[in-house]
């Protein structure tokens, strides 16, 4: 961020034409353009200020590219403006040198151009580090080594590692980028690296820190990064690249200064949080505006990542934990952020995806639904719909983007127990009241008159209707001054929507919790009168010198007022809010009020497009649903839903009604086609425990020395990444000659891991898994009848790799750190050692022989090895048997089945599989489609049964 020419000289403008009382802000760019901009106030894209509105997914996630434009959609039509991206740089690296943005979801270019279509910005976050729960925080394997260092510095060693790949992401970025006609517009380096200083209080600089920051910096910005960089701090005491925190230049600061929060925990198991948050989830809220003025006061308050949801740990609780972040969360804790002067804020996530393959890391499992407002099904619920009804209010908003804190307290209400923070557009004086309880965990009822001071004057709100009420978990944002379109609502008791100017004088959609009341004034409004009263009571219209003061309540659905000056009023309460969608008729992230409707009925719209007199909606509907579009019957004389034409008729107040009939196939119906899955085939997979196996081809594990930071407590070396292996189960094989009576083994696979071991083919023993060991020991005896006292023996090893740790613990070796023969009267020494030991991953370790589905999807069983996960395997020769007989020894073993599906066209539907076994089974299960990993059972550890599968991995034909 540097200040251009044209920055300053905007600066002596503003000057002569604002009030004395407006604290003059310096209007900032990246020195490179002035397409993107920003100041105190908001972002400002193509001169044009935004509230970034945006929501995260990771493309990685969801390895269907045919799918992403479902996503996006959904996230567009939430009201959202804005999408994030992390990409993964262990998914795009399967070894040093090698990037693959090419084949499959690698290449995610189409992501680009889906956006761009849709109408939202792009905020992308490369890496190259990212921790997103995801196995070394998004590094690649090779990396985790040792051999470039301890990582996340300036060593050379890990520069030149991750180089390319920043380089060549920013290339492929930056040709999308909004200076070049894309819709990103936001650059994040780094993520969590909170590291400027060694001390944020006194700005002590980590000069190793900061020289990193800048290779980052520097190397966006040569490889055509032109848009603002960003970080995203990890907490409120880091402090951390923000130009203004920076006051004596220690350098390594970003364009834009950003921070993320988890106010209610970021797991769902609330005990992993109580350090940081306190017992929780209480709802308690938290003072950022103090943090943001702090760190960034000539920047906007931006959320790089706020709480959307939360991951769900091995023993976390089957389905996830949507309670704990649910649609009343979502009501108070965005409400609160506004009132804090936010305006751009990332949620993270909108939607989580799955972990398929080895894409988490050691705490999670195969979800990665997050518990965020699209499910990982890619359903939508009420988290979702009470997330809608705040998107489209910011949407409407527009002038939130300007505005300073005018105060707080509990002295704007009649109501001590009521906290209202005062929010006020510099230039309109738009007023917005974010009300809530002033001890937030309360879930009293609380009603409240607020005085509000306006254009016409002070008032005590409501004056007709009774009382606002706050009931439970609850926050309303009331409105003064507010501009709906070219009209303007003096004040608003009830929240505000939606705006929809669409060739019309406004249509405001006002919403209250079922059986409120609320009152609005609307200014040059005369004659109000009720043209639909659906559930609607106590409907009063009072004319004053400067408009009608409404007042009403609303019962479950919604009615419609209509006023003199051709303002509509839709009244619903929010049941039927939630069927209330504003579709937009452009691509523009901005979203003219001009070029939106609104459509009421649907589980979803997804899109709207005007063509001559025609209007095709597109969306998803599962029963008979009544459609209603608030258009002019007379500019739409043809009406299309997904192609089809609809009949319909108009309504009196404005509106046309058409009805979808229920679609030929129903959940039942589908339900009923799908297969039991009861014919198996069954092959022994795990031919290694033998002795007799022949392992020559396999890596020779000889290494005597290691650059791993954790050296092994016994040689050689035996850890995987080592030797090219980095994902999945791996297997070890040593060999000894004598007498040895046991071996006493030390594994490591992280966290919730397990391993068994067999000699010469008998089962010594296994370790089942420890939802906080990463590591597990044992001393395990050999039958005397196992080992043989002349001649060699060979001891396998199989452990589950449940992935690498995050942040300082990426180098954290996965295999075996301590294999120390016991007996035979040698000790640990003493000649009684291992001769050999060979080691097996992945089927072509580093070689990537699978480009599509990428280097994480396998790991090193035998079925995985020769391919028996893959659809064109023939196993003709395999003898019947079922998993659902299980096996009483230990072992590994491959079933496989044919599933046939015929899903009807034209219905999306969301299949899953559900892996049972009781909580003391001790199996490890792993689920593969059509060649894909997506499911890992263990429920030793962990409760998730149920495991989606996208349409396109499997095939619903
Ligand atoms: C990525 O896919 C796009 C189409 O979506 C294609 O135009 C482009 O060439 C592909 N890029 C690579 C590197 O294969
Ligand atoms: C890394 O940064 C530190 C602090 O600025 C500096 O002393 C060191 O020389 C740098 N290392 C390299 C390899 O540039
Ligand atoms: C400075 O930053 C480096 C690189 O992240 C880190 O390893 C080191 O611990 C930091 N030093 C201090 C004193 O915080
Ligand atoms: C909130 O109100 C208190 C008391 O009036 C005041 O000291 C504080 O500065 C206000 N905070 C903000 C952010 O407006």
């Amino acid at each position: 961020m540097r200040f251009s020419i044209t920055s300053l000289l905007v600066l002596f403008q503003l000057c002569s034409v604002f009030t004395a009382a407006q604290q003059q802000w310096p209007l900032h760019n990246d020195g490179q353009n002035d397409v993107v901009q920003w100041d105190h106030y908001s972002v400002i894209i193509n001169g044009e200020r935004i509230f970034i509105w945006s929501g995260e997914m990771h493309y990685w996630r969801i390895p269907v590219p045919e799918l992403w434009v479902d996503v996006l959609q959904k996230v567009k039509a939430a009201g959202f403006n804005c999408v994030s991206f992390y990409a993964h740089w262990g998914f795009h690296s399967p070894s040093d040198g090698k990037l693959d943005f090419e084949n499959g979801a690698h290449n995610f270019t189409s992501l680009f151009t889906i956006a761009k279509d849709l109408g939202l910005y792009i905020l992308f976050r490369p890496g190259p580090y990212i921790n997103a729960e995801t196995t070394a925080g998004g590094f690649p394997g090779w990396l985790t080594t040792g051999d470039y260092g301890t990582l996340r510095n300036n060593d050379t060693r890990y520069t030149a590692a991750w180089t390319p790949y920043f380089d060549r992401i920013s290339e492929i970025v930056g040709e999308h980028a909004v200076t070049r006609g894309g819709n990103v517009f936001l650059y994040q380096i780094e993520n969590e690296y909170g590291e400027q200083w060694t001390d944020a209080a006194t700005r002590t600089p980590n000069e190793t820190a900061i020289a990193y920051m800048e290779l980052l910096e520097a190397a966006a910005n040569r490889s055509g990064i032109n848009i603002p960089t960003i970080h995203n701090n990890p907490n409120l005491g880091t402090l951390s690249w923000s130009m203004d925190y920076d006051i004596n230049h220690v350098g390594g600061d970003t364009d834009l200064y950003g921070l993320d929060h988890y106010p209610s925990c970021w797991s769902c198991n609330l005990e992993e949080c109580t350090s940081v948050n306190g017992a929780l989830p209480d709802f308690t809220l938290f003072d950022y505006y103090t943090n943001f003025q702090e760190a960034a006061p000539t920047q906007p308050s931006f959320f790089a990542e706020f709480q959307g949801g939360a991951y769900n740990p091995w023993n976390g609780p089957a389905g996830g934990c949507v309670s704990n972040t649910g649609p009343s969360w979502v009501n108070v804790f965005y409400r609160h952020n506004i009132g804090q002067k936010v305006t751009a804020q990332n949620i993270y996530m909108v939607f989580g995806g799955t972990n398929w393959g080895g894409l988490a890391f050691p705490s999670v499992g195969t979800s990665y639904d997050y518990s965020a407002p699209i499910s990982e099904s890619r359903l939508l619920g009420d988290k979702y719909s009470e997330l809608k009804l705040l998107s489209y209010f910011i949407r409407a908003a527009k002038e939130l983007t300007m505005v300073e804190r005018a105060g707080n307290g509990t002295n704007f209400t009649n109501n001590a127990a009521v906290f209202t923070q005062v929010l006020e557009n510099v230039q309109t004086h738009a007023r917005f009241y974010v009300t809530v309880h002033t001890n937030s965990t309360l879930e009293t009822q609380e009603h409240f008159k607020l005085n509000v001071s306006t254009s016409l004057g002070t008032f005590m709100v409501p004056q007709y209707a009774t009382n606002v009420l706050l009931n439970g978990r609850q926050s309303k944002i009331l409105l003064s001054d507010f501009s709906a379109g070219s009209q303007k609502i003096v004040y608003s008791t009830a929240e505000v929507m939606a705006v929809s100017t669409f060739e019309t004088s406004p249509t405001i959609v006002f919403w209250v919790p079922t059986g409120e009341s609320g009152e609005f004034y609307l200014e040059g409004a005369q004659h109000g009168s009720v043209m639909k009263c659906q559930g609607c009571s106590s409907v009063g219209f009072h004319q004053t010198q400067h408009g009608v003061i409404t007042s009403f309540t609303q019962g479950a659905g919604f009615s419609v007022f209509k006023y003199g000056n051709g303002v509509t009023a839709i009244i619903a309460d929010r049941t039927a809010a939630y069927t209330f969608w504003q579709p937009t008729l452009t691509n523009d992230p901005h979203v003219p009020l001009n070029s939106t409707i609104l459509v009421a009925g649907p589980h979803l719209i997804r899109t709207a497009e005007i063509d001559g007199d025609t209007l095709a909606l597109t969306g998803d509907y599962n029963t008979t649903t009544p459609l209603e579009v608030f258009i002019p019957s007379t500019r739409c004389t043809h009406l299309t839903f997904n192609g089809n034409p609809l009949s319909f008729h108009a309504t009196p107040y404005g509106s046309i009604i058409a009805h979808l009939t229920a679609p030929a196939h129903t959940i039942a119906s589908i339900n009923a086609t799908l297969p039991i899955l009861s014919t198996w085939k069954v092959a022994d997979g795990l031919p290694e425990r033998l002795a007799t196996y022949n392992d020559t081809n396999w890596v020779l594990a000889n290494h005597t020395r290691t650059s791993n930071p954790n050296p092994p407590a016994t040689y050689p070396v035996l850890y995987a990444d080592e030797y090219g292996f980095h994902t999945g189960p791996i297997l070890w094989r040593g060999r000894f000659s004598g007498a040895a009576t046991g071996v006493f083994l030390n594994v490591i696979g992280g966290t919730s891991s397990g391993w068994s071991a067999w000699l010469n083919g008998v089962w010594i023993g296994s370790s089942y898994g420890n939802v906080s060991l990463a590591a597990t020991n044992a001393t395990l005896d050999f039958p005397g009848a196992a080992v043989k006292s002349t001649g060699e023996n060979v001891l396998l090893v199989l452990q589950d790799n449940m992935g690498h740790d995050e942040t300082t613990g990426v180098l954290n070796p996965r295999g075996i750190a301590n294999a120390t023969l016991i007996g035979g009267g040698g000790g640990n020494g003493a000649g009684l050692g291992f001769s050999s030991w060979r080691v097996q991953g992945n089927a072509g370790g580093e070689k990537d022989i699978d480009p599509v589905r990428g280097p994480l999807n396998e790991g090193g069983l035998h079925a995985e090895r020769l391919g028996w996960h893959l659809p064109g395997f023939d196993d003709g020769d395999w003898a019947v048997g079922s998993p659902e007989e299980g096996f009483g020894e230990a072992g590994a073993r491959f079933y496989r089945t044919v599933v046939p599906l015929r899903i009807p066209e034209g219905v999306d539907v969301s299949l899953a599989f559900e892996l049972g076994g009781a909580r003391e089974s001790r199996l490890r299960a792993q689920l593969y489609v059509n060649g894909y990993q997506f499911g890992k059972r263990i429920p030793w550890v962990g409760n998730q049964v149920e495991f989606p599968v996208f349409p396109g991995i499997l095939n619903y034909k």
